[in-house]
């Protein structure tokens, strides 16, 4: 690695609780200093600038497919107990190249339609309001607004967009933390591997009868479409169809609850910024847009290279790491003017939140409709709502992700 040109005082280290709770001032450091930026405690890429994080997710330079190289390192114990989840996971469109990426996407594109997300609109409503009434009526002043609020409302509207019943949440909680274990965003366990085998079986099981009795028993919605989808005759395999209810659960839940979370922390600590939205409603959309750019819930993308390259006059070899970093080109003053600011009144916003290129989210639609009525609501039902000034928010520790696993809050003044 050419660590001689790399300026030595500069560390990059996602588990410093000053980095986690801000890491804007580093990412200017690195944007500035060595904007492809080899960290030896990472064993990765770290790409900072926005040109350079939205060049790469465009390129083929990089591969999204990561785990064939982790899955053949592995202990042969560790692989039998990994085997399933290395099944669904390679079958993930997140984590596929073209031409495979490109057969799934065209087919998932039938299901994923303006329709179907404008469908889900009352039931976002009517989730938020089930949710604060049940805070209101709970009496208590003092919550954590993620486990009381972020985190049910996208869980429920996932739940319903997959038809799975709501009275489900605890079990699928459950198992998506086990999985998590895995698939990152989660603190590492002693046991993790035995976990996410376990969460890949109990949510792979639950989906494989779901779709079985979908079929058997037509019903509309977004399942039946995802189960109906075709592109010139091709269809989704039954692998497949699991393996997608599985992303669509993934992709969908905690990046929405860290966006709410997120944004409600950004409002609090921005009370101009507040006002101003409260005396104009109709700035919710660019509120939300800029909650996204300027500390959204992608930190980072994760890729590796799948061809030995030249990138700024650094040497990238076949099946090294890069760590794309979005939340820092989301604020690269060479794209956004007073980039550090946080202006919910921004008219040029090309965020590259929902990343860029062939991966492109697909439930953008859908998640920034969740923003905008779970903050409208949020405020409306409880304008006192402020900082527990006793307990501040608590970072995920964690590289991809970004948000907090807790927002201590009072819900009356
Ligand atoms: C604020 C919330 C969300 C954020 C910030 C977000 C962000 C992203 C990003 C950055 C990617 C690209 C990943 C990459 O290039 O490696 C992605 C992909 C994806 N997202 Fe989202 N997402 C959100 C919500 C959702 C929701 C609600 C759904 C589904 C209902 C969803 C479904 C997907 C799917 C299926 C992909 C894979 C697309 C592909 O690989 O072609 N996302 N998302």
């Amino acid at each position: 690695m050419p660590a001689s040109s790399r300026p030595k005082d500069l560390v990059y280290d996602p588990t410093d609780p000053s980095v986690m709770a801000d890491p804007f001032p580093v990412y200017a450091r690195l944007r500035e200093e060595d904007p492809v930026h080899w960290s030896p405690s990472l064993k990765s890429w770290i790409v900072t600038r926005y040109t350079d994080v939205r060049d790469l997710l465009l390129s083929d330079t990089l591969s999204v497919n990561r785990l064939l190289q982790f899955y053949q390192s592995l202990p042969p114990a560790d692989a039998l107990l990994l085997k399933d989840i290395v099944r669904y996971l390679n079958l993930w469109l997140a984590f596929r190249d073209p031409p495979d990426h490109t057969r799934v996407r065209r087919i998932m594109r039938h299901a994923f339609t303006a329709d179907a997300i404008a469908e889900m609109r009352p039931r976002i409503e009517d989730i938020s309001d089930l949710l604060l009434d049940r805070l209101a009526a709970a009496g208590t002043k003092d919550v954590d607004l993620i486990k009381e609020y972020a985190l049910q409302l996208p869980a429920f509207v996932i739940m319903d967009l997959l038809d799975v019943p709501r009275d489900m949440l605890d079990d699928f909680k459950d198992w998506s933390d086990d999985m998590a274990v895995f698939i990152g965003g989660a603190r590492n366990s002693e046991d993790k591997y035995e976990r996410a085998a376990r969460g890949c079986r109990n949510m792979s099981t639950y989906f494989r009868k779901l779709i079985e009795e979908r079929t058997a028993h037509p019903k509309p919605g977004f399942l039946m479409d995802l189960i109906n989808a075709r592109d010139e005759g091709d269809k989704l395999s039954d692998d497949e169809l699991v393996a997608t209810c599985i992303l669509v659960l993934f992709a969908g839940h905690e990046t929405t609850t860290n966006l709410i979370g997120n944004a409600t922390l950004l409002l609090l600590r921005n009370p101009d910024e507040l006002s101003k939205l409260r005396a104009d409603p109709d700035l919710i959309d660019t509120t939300i847009e800029e909650v996204l750019r300027f500390d959204g819930p992608t930190n980072a993308l994760v890729r590796v290279v799948a061809k030995d390259h030249d990138f700024h006059g650094r040497k990238l070899r076949e099946g090294e790491r890069v760590f794309v970093m979005v939340n820092s080109a989301n604020r690269d003053p060479q794209m956004f003017d007073d980039a550090d600011s946080f202006d919910i009144t921004r008219k040029q916003n090309r965020h590259l939140t929902f990343g860029q290129g062939i991966h492109l989210c697909l439930g953008a639609k859908l998640a920034r409709e969740e923003g905008r009525i779970a903050i409208r609501k949020l405020f409306d039902r409880f304008p006192d709502l402020a900082l527990d000034a006793e307990n501040p928010p608590e970072w995920l520790d964690a590289m991809v992700p970004r948000g907090t696993r807790r927002l201590p809050v009072k819900l009356e003044g």
